[in-house]
């Protein structure tokens, strides 16, 4: 069995309670934080430990949090991003659901160690039922001293709100969540000034997503080098990876970082293997926006040695011949799998959440769903392909926030990799029941 950090107590009848979380070891990091370290040094943990944000761009997360600009008078705020908007990732939903007092836990240990006292949870209003839930959490930390005035006597103060977004894909953007959390529509800032310096209201903020600011909760209690000892590398410590698609048993696993893709997708403690014998036919490994990998280069790398759970080996190969852990929603896709049918679900959903705000997005989105269901109705030509092609690449990189390239990635891998595919649409339509499927899901 891996190493859990996270959700070794996720199964325990009643820790979402405050007193069997306790009865596991809740708020132990609290107490350490507030009793015995100081900001600083909390800060310096969290660097050793070498945690990488888990929100999907993997940039450590005590080096952001070290970026935190502190003037004197002025407040700073920790939002936790709980949006969790990308297709294929469903970790954050659990964790709060299953262990809501871990994120509260988090934030609290946080919130001290960037001498903030005020302190967010943005959530996605789908996510309605976990507000309850988080609510009623929140509600026994006050009760119980952990939150509110004087926390534990210690003379520190924070107050923790949950505020409702309305299910914007963007919204999961960091500085299009603190717009939306102003009150305004959610449309992307230009960095800089970043948010460490101007976030919320102007003020210093920092933004981490709901699994990072769970992970400061052991990084504390163990220390940042015993956390550093866990997973690979410069991929340390745990991940929680959402699994979904063809697999025997789909669910959220907390994986050591470092091992094998082939045992996460085949071995009886994840994935279980493909559904019903099939063979595996291509991967999405962080979510709907990293790039797509046949089987054999999910496998392994260029090298012939096995691909790995980690940030840097999915990476391996760069856009030619990797893909990136991103968030961690793992897609996977048996040999009965239309390539071009899942691109244009994916293409259908960039184009619906695109703010609009930039161009080369807001009609490249539009043009690239288009262009694949023409394809898909049988009057696709090779030339279209090419457009593809060129209208992806002409978004990447073109946009003020990253769901331009989220929205690419993904046509630049499929065409990559499965490029045949898309030529035997053209020259082969089987798009009638294609067709009928999407117009089903547009009437229903
Ligand atoms: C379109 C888009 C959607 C995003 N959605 C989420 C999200 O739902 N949850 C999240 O934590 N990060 C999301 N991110 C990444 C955030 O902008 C940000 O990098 C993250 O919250 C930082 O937290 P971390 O450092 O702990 O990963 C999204 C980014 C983009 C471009």
């Amino acid at each position: 069995m891996g190493k859990k950090l996270l959700l070794e107590h996720d199964h325990v009848p009643g820790i979402q309670g405050y007193e069997v979380y306790r009865q596991h070891g809740g708020y132990q990091s609290v107490e350490k934080a507030v009793k015995t370290m100081s900001p600083e040094a909390i800060v310096e943990e969290v660097k050793k430990s070498g945690l990488r944000g888990r929100g999907g761009a993997g940039f450590p997360t005590g080096m952001k949090w070290s970026f935190l600009a502190k003037p004197e008078g002025v407040a700073r705020y920790l939002v936790c991003n709980a949006d969790e908007s990308e297709p294929g990732t469903f970790k954050d939903r659990y964790l709060m659901s299953r262990i809501p007092h871990l994120l509260v836990e988090g934030m609290i240990t946080s919130s001290f160690a960037l001498g903030v006292n005020t302190a967010f949870i943005y959530i996605r209003g789908e996510y309605y039922y976990i507000v309850r839930i988080l609510e009623n959490a929140i509600a026994e930390a006050y009760a119980n001293g952990f939150l509110g005035k004087n926390i534990l006597g210690s003379g520190y103060n924070l107050d923790l709100h949950v505020q409702v977004g309305a299910g914007a894909y963007i919204c999961g953007e960091e500085t299009a969540l603190l717009e939306s959390l102003e009150g305004k529509r959610g449309n992307p800032r230009i960095k800089p000034p970043f948010p460490a310096i101007a976030g919320l209201y102007g003020c210093p903020t920092v933004v981490n997503n709901v699994e990072t600011i769970a992970a400061v909760v052991p990084i504390v209690n163990q220390g940042g080098d015993a956390y550093a000892q866990i997973g690979i590398g410069k991929s340390a410590g745990t991940k929680l990876i959402s699994a979904s698609g063809h697999i025997n048993k789909p669910g959220v696993y907390e994986i050591e970082m470092g091992i094998t893709v082939e045992d996460f997708i085949y071995s009886d403690e994840y994935c279980g293997g493909i559904k019903n014998g099939k063979k595996l036919k291509a991967v999405v490994a962080g979510g709907s926006s990293v790039p797509i990998l046949p089987a054999d280069k999910i496998l392994t790398l260029a090298n012939g040695e096995k691909r790995l759970m980690s940030y840097e080996s999915l990476s391996d190969g760069g856009f030619g011949g990797g893909t990136m852990l991103g968030s961690g929603g793992f897609i996977v896709m048996d040999e009965t799998t239309s390539i071009v049918e899942n691109l244009f679900t994916f293409a259908r959903f960039y184009h619906h959440e695109s703010c609009g705000q930039c161009s080369p997005c807001r009609e490249g989105t539009a043009w690239m769903e288009k262009i694949l269901h023409k394809i898909m109705d049988g009057h696709g030509t090779l030339a279209d392909i090419d457009l593809l092609w060129e209208i992806q690449a002409k978004i990447e990189g073109n946009t003020i926030c990253p769901l331009g390239d989220a929205a690419a990635w993904p046509v630049a891998s499929a065409i990559r990799h499965f490029r045949s595919e898309f030529e035997e649409y053209v020259s082969n339509p089987k798009s009638v029941k294609v067709v009928r499927h999407y117009d089903a899901m547009q009437n229903a």
